[in-house]
């Protein structure tokens, strides 16, 4: 009796182990069809993660006219772990953009931007590099207004960004951790501390004392913003994690995801103390909405990076092998890629490639 409660309770535990809750918001455009191709392969990888569906953005007004309801908050609250497909932001109706909404509501600082080569033959073969933005301040923030002179209302447009001690701290040592726990070498810091001595030396200043603490274990060196740009393109093999402030690195990011093949193949992860929010970096695609051509692959590889959020690197291994096999050895590809494959050829090629590894 004693074995089989025994027995049962350990079942409940793996049980436990491998399902992990978490909140998944379709979102608007494709992001049904992405987020439905992405739950099929993640039922072949075991099921990791029990989904508590919620609404968000277009599709949410049309429900109870908020693009950020309560019940999506609160079951974040809850899981303080989400994968979000792309959210419209309706433009000139006077809401804000619920992606910036939810990096505030759950104070994700950290935004990760990994970019690694998965299709060669492209411009650059071997990109591996991880870009590690602050998120909440810099010109983000933003604390705009206009002066108006003679009649003209915006005569004059002034911006103030804020970058703290306290904010480049954390995400540098968040930079540093990533690259000390992931194997990296080397953090690079990118500012423009020679003009915005303030706004952005304090962030410079802050990150070299927190690579002290990293010495000998990671190397540290640092760019001015438009110089990394260059690099970026003629040698970006140098770079391995960068970390910078939140506008250079919203620019940067879109860079490397370049240098890969695009947005379609580009995963983000916003993380905070008190939650996780993994996603694709490009937006709801209207153009293709609906017509089952779209690229699953950017939102699939933010969930390897929640995958090893949760300590779950032995099934983000087993996924990115996977995407790498359909990609290589079977040719799949979608239109975005140069190839004629559909949503469903991708999503049925994956789940194959991991339901024979
Ligand atoms: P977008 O990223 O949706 O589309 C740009 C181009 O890339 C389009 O030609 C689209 O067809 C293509 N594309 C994007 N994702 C693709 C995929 N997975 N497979 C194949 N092709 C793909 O950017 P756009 O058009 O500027 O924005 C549309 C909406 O998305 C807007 O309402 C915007 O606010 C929202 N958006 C939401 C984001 C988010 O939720 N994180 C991020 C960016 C935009």
């Amino acid at each position: 009796m004693l074995y089989y409660l025994l027995e049962d309770y350990a079942s409940c535990l793996v049980l436990t182990l491998q399902s992990i809750p978490a909140t998944l918001v379709p979102g608007d455009g494709i992001g049904p069809e992405i987020t439905a191709a992405v739950v099929e392969i993640l039922d072949a990888l075991g099921k990791p993660f029990t989904w508590d569906i919620q609404q968000g953005g277009m599709a949410a007004i049309e429900k109870s006219g908020d693009p950020l309801p309560a019940a999506l908050l609160d079951s974040i609250r809850r899981t303080r772990l989400a994968l979000k497909g792309p959210l419209a932001t309706p433009v000139g109706s006077g809401f804000r953009s619920v992606n910036v909404r939810l990096r505030e509501e759950f104070k994700l600082y950290a935004n990760l931007r990994p970019a690694r080569t998965l299709i060669s033959g492209g411009r650059y073969e071997d990109i591996d590099i991880v870009l590690v933005r602050e998120n909440l301040e810099g010109l983000y923030v933003a604390f705009e207004h206009y002066i108006p002179i003679d009649g003209d209302p915006h005569a004059v447009a002034i911006s103030s960004g804020v970058n703290t001690r306290a904010g480049s701290r954390r995400i540098a040592e968040f930079a540093f951790d990533y690259a000390l726990k992931n194997g990296r070498k080397k953090v690079t810091i990118v500012h423009k501390a020679n003009v915005l001595k303030a706004l952005t030396g304090i962030f410079l200043e802050t990150a070299y004392q927190v690579a002290k603490k990293y010495e000998g274990r990671v190397a540290v060196d640092d760019r001015i913003v438009d110089a990394c740009a260059m690099q970026l393109v003629l040698k970006p093999w140098q770079f391995d994690v960068i970390v910078t402030t939140n506008l250079f690195g919203d620019i940067l990011s879109d860079e490397i995801a370049g240098l890969v093949g695009g947005l379609g193949m580009a995963p983000g992860a916003n993380i905070g103390v008190d939650a996780a929010i993994f996603e694709a970096v490009h937006g709801s695609a209207p153009d293709i909405a609906g017509k089952g051509v779209a690229n699953p692959l950017a939102l699939l590889l933010a969930t390897g990076l929640m995958l090893d959020h949760v300590g779950r690197s032995d099934a983000a291994v087993k996924l990115r092998a996977a995407i790498d096999a359909t990609l290589r050895d079977d040719g799949i590809r979608t239109g975005d890629l140069g190839g004629k494959a559909t949503t469903r050829d991708m999503t049925q090629s994956i789940v194959r490639r991991l339901s024979n590894a």
